[in-house]
C-alpha cells in the first residue's frame, strides 16, 4: 500500500486534469464568505472531515441492518440519508482540495474518484431498494461501502501522512524549551510592522501596537507559509496578518483565524516586558 500511495503522490499525469478542476473549483467558489464557511473557519476546525461522519455513519449502519431480518425500511432510509448527505461534504472537500499542494491534490483526486464510485453505487442501491429489488440494493450498498472505505483510507493518508488541513505549525511548540525567552529590545521594535525573531530554533513574528507586543509562530498552520513575509491589514478594527502563500488571515491579537484556507488559529506566545526586553514563553 505504501508503494501504491507513493506512486499516486508522484503521478504527475493527474496534474493536467487536476489543474483544470482546481481552476473550475476556484472559479465557482469565488466568494470569501462561502469559502470560509466550507473550510470551517467559523468552527475553528476543518468542516469536511466533520461532515463526512453523516454519510459514513449512515452507510455503515445500513450495512449492519442489511444483515438483520426485518430491517429493510430502516436500511433503505439510512442508505438514502448517506447518499444525499455526501453532496455537501463533497463540496466542502473540493474547497479544501483546491488549496492543497500538488502531491496532496493528486491523492485528493483519487480520494474523490473512490468516493464518486461509492456515490454512484449507493445511488443505484437506493433506486434498487425503492423498486423492491432489495437483494440488488444490498449488494450495491456493500460494494459502495468498499469504495467509500478506499476513499476514507486515502483521506486518512492525506491528513496523517501528507498533513492536509491539519495544523502544521503547532508542532513548533515542542521545540521551545520551558521558561521565559528574551526575544527583542522593546525600543528596537517598530510600531505596526512585522519583525521576525527566533525563540530557541523556532521562527516567530513580533507585532508591536503601542506598548503591546504579539509574539506568534511564523509558520502558517495551513502549509508552513512564512507569515513574516505577509501583509498586515485591518479587518473589523483588528490588525491581521495575511499569509503570502494562500491568503489565510490571522488576528495579530490572539491569532484567531479570520479567513481560510486554514481553519486553525495561529498559536501566539504569552509575553512580558522585563527591563525593556520583550520575553515570551510557551502557553
Ligand atoms: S501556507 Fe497556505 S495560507 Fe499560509
Amino acid at each position: 500500500m505504501r508503494a501504491l500511495l507513493t506512486k499516486i503522490e508522484q503521478a504527475s499525469g493527474l496534474d493536467r486534469f487536476g489543474d483544470r478542476l482546481q481552476r473550475a473549483v476556484q472559479g465557482t467558489l469565488r466568494g470569501q464568505r462561502i469559502r470560509d464557511l466550507l473550510h470551517g473557519v467559523w468552527l475553528g476546525h476543518p468542516l469536511h472531515p466533520a461532515m463526512v461522519q453523516v454519510p459514513v455513519g449512515s452507510w455503515m449502519s445500513a450495512a449492519v441492518l442489511d444483515l438483520m431480518p426485518g430491517q429493510r425500511r430502516a436500511a433503505t432510509t439510512l442508505t438514502a440519508i448517506g447518499t444525499v448527505s455526501v453532496l455537501p461534504a463533497a463540496v466542502a472537500g473540493l474547497n479544501d482540495w483546491a488549496a492543497l499542494s500538488r502531491d496532496q491534490r493528486r491523492v485528493g483526486l483519487v480520494h474523490a474518484v473512490s468516493n464518486s464510485v461509492a456515490l454512484v453505487l449507493y445511488t443505484g442501491s437506493v433506486a434498487a431498494r425503492l423498486s423492491g429489488r432489495h437483494q440488488l440494493g444490498r449488494t450495491l450498498g456493500w460494494l459502495g461501502l468498499g469504495a467509500a472505505g478506499a476513499g476514507a483510507y486515502l483521506g486518512g493518508h492525506l491528513a496523517y501522512k501528507q498533513g492536509a488541513q491539519v495544523n502544521v505549525s503547532v508542532s513548533d511548540l515542542h521545540l521551545i524549551s520551558d521558561g521565559w525567552h528574551s526575544v527583542a529590545e522593546m525600543a528596537t521594535l517598530p510600531q505596526r510592522q512585522l519583525v521576525t525573531r527566533k525563540v530557541d530554533d523556532v521562527s516567530v513574528i513580533l507585532y508591536r501596537h503601542g506598548d503591546d507586543v504579539t509574539v506568534m509562530l511564523e509558520r502558517c498552520p495551513h502549509q508552513s507559509g512564512p507569515l513574516g513575509e505577509g501583509e498586515v491589514t485591518e479587518i473589523d478594527g483588528h490588525a491581521c496578518v495575511v499569509c503570502p502563500w494562500h491568503g489565510s488571515t490571522f488576528r495579530l491579537n490572539g491569532g484567531e483565524v479570520v479567513h481560510g484556507p486554514s481553519s486553525n488559529d495561529q498559536q501566539t506566545l504569552p509575553t512580558r516586558l522585563v527591563e525593556g526586553r520583550v520575553e515570551a514563553r510557551l502557553p
